[in-house]
């Protein structure tokens, strides 16, 4: 029995911060931007807009698009690195709002990967039994960047999307997802204050160790291997080819990251969906927010196939292969 996505839903808040706004705020330009990441633009919540808040709003909607109400759900998981508060989780927030009150409920972190893990998780519960699986990637990324550090504050955007996972009646589902972690790279992408490691202190906030650091340029060319690798071991699994694909939903963390993999798989591009431009980098709400805008746009047909490719922080890489 496979588990297969039957609604997705997304949402984006409504403030847009452009390339020329950020001009103003550190050295930059809009050309290096995009030129460099593809970035033109990225949404930015509301002054006490959090996680739940958005990912509420992309909930709904795919369980409108579903068809399934929230007393029916079983799990809600949501996929956050910037969760309303340390605790209670994410997930619970949106469980209780959506009045989902039989749904068990938690939080996955996996960084940009966390879509994809938490999908393999609702896959798997499904698989045993679970009938109604609610997955939301949820990022109000905009709260951890350091908003005087040009080469950070110009990746990150806010959003939120979400899938409902249910058991297929026929071949179509998630044919498989494949994971992966090399926590020897922690240090590639990480916040360095705020947690038991660090914890909040004058002394780190002073600093700016409650914000995202990354090694950029280490971190693009572990992204270009990770992801060709696990798109192609996603593929072999089900002895299909980069040609059987019909469409590729990767993490929209930078274009030229997604043109180099295309490249090396020898995939068309009209066959990538890419929405960096106006959204940047959401994290765990990018994969789900780019495949929503596809099925409503009508770029993912019935019966075609469709692989998911994402990888962030921990180091995580992951790959889902779905027949729609
Ligand atoms: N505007 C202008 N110049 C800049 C900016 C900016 N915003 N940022 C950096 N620069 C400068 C640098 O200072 C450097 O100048 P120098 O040569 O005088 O030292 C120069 O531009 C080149 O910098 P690089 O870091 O080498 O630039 P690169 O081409 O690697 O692009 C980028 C940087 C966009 C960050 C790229 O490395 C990247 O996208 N990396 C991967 C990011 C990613 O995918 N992260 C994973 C997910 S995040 C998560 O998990 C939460």
């Amino acid at each position: 029995m496979r588990a297969r996505i039957t609604g997705t839903g997304s949402y984006v808040p409504e403030r847009v911060l452009t390339n020329a706004d950020l001009e103003r705020m550190v050295a930059t330009s809009d050309e290096w931007i995009v030129e460099r990441t593809g970035i033109r633009e990225r949404r930015i919540a509301a002054p006490g807009e959090a996680a739940s808040d958005l990912g509420l709003r992309a909930a709904e909607r795919a369980l409108e698009a579903a068809g399934v109400a929230p007393s029916e759900l079983d799990l809600v998981l949501a996929a956050t690195c910037t969760g309303d508060h340390p605790l209670p989780s994410t997930a619970c927030l949106i469980q209780h709002r959506l009045g989902a009150a039989r749904a068990a409920a938690c939080d996955l972190g996996a960084a940009c990967c966390g879509f994809v893990y938490a999908l393999s998780v609702a896959e798997a519960y499904v698989k045993t039994g679970l009938r109604r699986v609610l997955v939301v990637g949820t990022e109000v990324m905009s709260a951890i960047t350091d908003w005087t550090d040009r080469s950070t504050c110009v990746l990150f955007g806010d959003g939120a999307g979400a899938v409902v996972v249910s058991p297929s009646e026929d071949e179509r589902g998630i044919l498989s997802t494949h994971l992966h972690a090399d926590g020897s790279l922690w240090d590639l992408i990480c916040v360095p204050g705020g947690g038991s490691r660090l914890p909040v202190s004058e002394k780190v906030l002073a600093e700016g160790r409650q914000y995202i650091k990354m090694k950029g340029n280490e971190t693009f060319k572990v992204a270009v291997k990770t992801l060709e690798e696990t798109a192609r071991e996603a593929l072999a699994a089900h002895g299909l080819s980069v040609a059987d694909l019909d469409l590729y939903v990767p993490h929209q963390a930078n274009v030229r990251i997604i043109k180099a993999v295309a490249a090396r798989l020898g995939l068309p591009m009209e066959k990538v969906v890419l929405n960096m431009d106006r959204y940047g980098n959401t994290s765990a709400a990018s994969i789900p927010l780019a495949l929503d805008e596809a099925v409503r746009s009508g770029r993912v047909r019935a019966g075609g196939l469709v692989m998911l490719g994402a990888f962030g922080s921990g180091l995580t890489w992951a790959s889902a292969v779905i027949r729609w």
